[in-house]
């Protein structure tokens, strides 16, 4: 489906209440659905509605002003209860993406400046801060892709793996941001989708936006990445991520691990893109990194289809960790830095 708006907001504040784009229905329908609550935001992140660390990250600081609005002319005591459920449930939706946490503390701590103030006013500050990232979030993708651009060439076959674009965050995207930034600085660039089993965010929503952007993409399925490499039809790979570790170890879709290893194999440059807001200092390594395991429904079969007998084990992932040694650059809002380690991340933290 070709939408009119190529400007696609993933999410958006409309009417006091927070909308989503559910890409549980795309690319075949586009539509909003509505969170009026902490819990029905809570749900969406966690029935994937919403996804991709940086928009799951933006969806919990709406989730915690949408319950702000809700209780704005409560008590003090009562606000304060709902606000505190409001992080307990959000916290609880997915464990991986640490933006999620990232922007429960901006709002924790925002919620503790402001409660010795009145609630109407404590309300607005929040919202106001939700606001804020949503719109800061949209700045620091132009950045990095500002700064990733510069490392793709012109003609580059860039290859992609799950769907780290506009969709995935408030906007532009990430690792989707850094070819949309070569593109748009004139660079006659195409990109290599993979499908990204189970959940076929490659297919389905990596595919939609290059589409829509008139960007050439191939979708390819997973197990063909080592073979299209073989040929020499892979001049780099771009990924985001979900957590990446104080050493550089990167958690992202399953199956991110298995490319990097392929790239190396081969020579590809393997590029990870990701805000400051992904680095979690507070892990040493990947081997820390909290991996969600999804529902065994997702590898068995697909929107009630089943294809695998009933009785067999399944195991669902939903992430793996690709060890920094991969990574040949990471590419954040304030610069690149070339193989990442934990003294170079710390650094970037002073930049
Ligand atoms: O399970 P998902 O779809 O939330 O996983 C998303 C990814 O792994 C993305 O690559 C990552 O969040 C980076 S998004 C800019």
């Amino acid at each position: 489906m070709q939408v009119e708006n190529l400007n696609v907001e993933t999410l958006r504040w409309r009417d006091g209440r927070l909308e989503l784009i559910d890409q549980r229905r795309l690319p075949l329908e586009f539509e909003y659905v509505a969170c009026e609550t902490a819990e029905q935001t809570a749900a969406a992140i966690r029935g994937m509605v919403v996804r991709g660390a940086p928009a799951i990250g933006c969806t919990a600081a709406y989730g915690a002003a949408v319950e702000a609005q809700r209780h704005a002319a409560a008590s003090r005591q009562h606000f304060d209860a709902a606000l505190e459920g409001a992080f307990e449930v959000l916290a609880a939706s997915r464990p991986t993406a640490v933006n999620l946490f990232w922007a429960i503390k901006r709002m924790r701590d925002c919620h503790v400046r402001m409660r010795d103030g009145t609630v109407p006013a404590e309300a607005a500050a929040l919202l106001d801060l939700a606001r804020q990232m949503h719109s800061d979030d949209v700045e620091i993708n132009r950045a990095m892709g500002r700064h990733g651009a510069a490392l793709i060439a012109d003609g580059a076959r860039i290859m992609t793996h799950c769907n780290a674009g506009a969709l995935a965050t408030a906007g532009h995207g990430t690792a989707l941001g850094v070819i949309r930034s070569a593109r748009d600085a004139g660079k006659h660039v195409s990109v290599i989708a993979n499908e990204t089993r189970p959940y076929l965010q490659g297919a389905r929503l990596t595919a939609w936006e290059m589409v829509q952007e008139k960007i050439p993409v191939t979708l390819a399925t997973d197990n063909m990445a080592g073979h299209l490499m073989q040929l020499g039809r892979v001049d780099v790979v771009v990924v985001g991520a979900d957590r990446i570790a104080a050493n550089g170890d990167t958690a992202n879709k399953i199956g991110t691990y298995t490319v990097a290893v392929l790239a190396r194999r081969h020579g590809i440059p393997f590029y990870v893109a990701a805000p400051l807001s992904t680095i979690d200092l507070a892990i040493a390594d990947g081997s820390g990194i909290p991996i969600e395991q999804r529902d065994a429904s997702e590898v068995t079969g697909f929107r009630g289809m089943r294809w695998a007998p009933e009785g067999v084990l399944v195991v669902n992932p939903a992430f793996d960790v690709t060890p920094a040694e991969l990574i040949t650059g990471l590419i954040t809002e304030k610069g690149v830095i070339e193989r990442p380690d934990a003294a170079k991340i710390v650094a970037l933290f002073g930049r």
